[in-house]
């Protein structure tokens, strides 16, 4: 399985025709195109600044500032490794580790096939559960090296099925 990362012309027209072509919606707008294609195209970015009449160097530091922008394209699942305290001290680095090893991927990255992007985070908020790993929005806890091999391989087989 391959993520097709080519853009929807008419998927970009619905948003920008949603905004008035005024310069206060672009980052409104940059997180619309976010949501619907997980990233922002370079493609989008061009039509933003010819939509807004507005340069494209400032939609690029804009969609650089913003940490939920991204302008290169995220895997179809979020791997989020939390490295707060509690889940630091229970061996998160392990676990970080085995991730690397298995998807041949840093923090920051995604796989080559698209499925998964793997992200470093500060406290999830469910310390009692630490070590805990995210993805998309289900909660890992008291992860091991050998459950996180067990729960990318359901990903793997899910999406390969
Ligand atoms: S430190 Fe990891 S959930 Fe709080």
């Amino acid at each position: 399985m391959k993520i097709d990362n080519s853009i929807d012309y008419n998927q970009l027209s619905n948003i920008l025709n949603k905004y008035k072509q005024e310069k206060r919606f672009t980052l409104a707008i940059l997180q619309d195109i976010q949501t619907e294609f997980n990233y922002i195209p370079k493609e989008a970015v061009f039509h933003l600044a010819e939509y807004l009449n507005i340069p494209v160097s400032e939609i690029y530091s804009m969609a650089t500032f913003y940490k939920a922008l991204s302008l290169t394209p995220k895997g179809k699942h979020i791997i989020k490794v939390c490295n707060g305290t509690a889940c630091h001290i229970r061996g998160s680095n392990i676990l970080i580790d085995e991730i690397k090893d298995l998807l041949k991927i840093k923090p920051g990255e995604t796989t080559a096939d698209g499925l998964f992007s793997l992200e470093i985070v500060n406290c999830l908020g469910a310390c009692a559960l630490a070590p805990v790993m995210v993805i998309d929005n289900k909660y890992y806890g008291a992860m091991t090296k050998e459950k996180i091999m067990e729960v990318i391989n359901e990903y793997k087989e899910a999406a390969y099925d």
